[in-house]
């Protein structure tokens, strides 16, 4: 998110406008939290996770008068249009304040989930990916020499986006997501009839969110149906962190730079987000009212690669 606030500011500045950056989202923006951001406040914040302005979930902003709050903040400010980097739950909450108060608003898709409609990727998702399909190798080594069956668990509470290009990335033996339904006996079957053909070791990559349970419930599933053991690893808030890769730093700079556009275009209250490479603008609400489909190639890979 540094990558896109950096654009965010300096594609502003160069259009002649003053830029500000709320702190800890919205409950911020209730609280007043509220700085100017000069070129040089972005500087050196490109390769770094997280983001200089935190985050912060905000009850507050749910309600009417906590949004009337956060609108007069604004106006004390002469700030005329708002950019939020975030996922639905954020970009409903900027629709309300959009429909209540008339501010200008623009989402910029950023959840390590992948789970919005309208955009092909969202801001952190690729550099989530990096980090677990690393950790998968190095676990893979143990499952190697020591004979295992492993089941790695990533994140993804509603969602199989990560959990679909983990798997695929470092050849699990299956891949659990929520959007699919998840067959125990027959993922059981299947680690049998490996070990019975040699195979020594095997990886399972599991969404948070699937629908059979979490890793460790997935574990003992598969234990009482067919006595197989199995060590757990849950990756958990690693893959929110660390430096960003090159194409999350390279997406987060086009949709800072295209979220400003937006707003000067007056295309609020819109979403920016990037399909098939180019940048595109979509009404807010299809991003929480449409449902992004999982890639159907890398669906189909799962059992074509086998
Ligand atoms: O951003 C979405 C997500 O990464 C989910 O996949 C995960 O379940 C959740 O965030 C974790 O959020 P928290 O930090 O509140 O535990």
């Amino acid at each position: 998110m540094n990558a896109g606030i950096r654009a965010a500011v300096r594609t502003g500045i160069s259009r002649g406008l003053s830029i500000f950056g709320v702190k800890r989202g919205y409950q911020g923006l209730i609280e007043n939290d509220i700085v100017r951001l000069d070129s040089t406040d972005v500087s050196n914040i490109l390769q770094r996770g997280g983001t200089i302005l935190h985050s912060a979930r905000s009850k507050e902003f749910t309600t009417e008068s906590g949004r009337a709050k956060a609108a007069a903040n604004l106006q004390s400010h002469d700030i005329g249009g708002l950019i939020v980097f975030g996922g639905d739950g954020s970009f409903r909450g900027a629709n309300d304040f959009h429909r209540e108060h008339g501010i200008r608003v623009v989402g910029a898709p950023a959840t390590i989930d992948n789970d919005i409609w309208g955009t092909d990727f969202t801001i952190g998702f690729d550099t989530a990916v990096n980090t677990a399909l690393d950790a998968v190798d190095k676990v893979r080594d143990t499952a190697a020499a020591h004979d295992r069956l492993f089941i790695v668990e990533v994140m993804g509470r509603h969602a199989g986006f990560i959990a679909l290009a983990v798997g695929i990335g470092t050849g699990a033996e299956a891949i659990l997501i929520p959007e699919t339904r998840t067959d125990i006996p027959a993922i059981a079957e299947k680690l049998q009839r490996r070990t019975a053909g040699g195979r020594t070791s095997s990886i399972l990559v599991v969404a948070e969110g699937d629908e059979e349970g979490n890793a460790y419930e997935i574990a003992k599933k598969i234990e009482n149906c067919a006595g197989l053991k199995s060590r757990v690893t849950i990756l958990g808030h690693v893959q929110r962190g660390g430096s960003p890769t090159a194409a999350d730093r390279i997406l987060a700079s086009k949709l800072g730079f295209a979220a400003v556009n937006a707003l000067l275009d007056d295309a609020s209250p819109c979403m920016v987000g990037i399909e098939e490479g180019k940048i595109v603008r979509h009404p807010l609400a299809d991003a929480w009212t449409r449902k992004k489909e999982l890639d159907t190639l890398l669906a189909r890979l799962v059992s074509d690669l086998e």
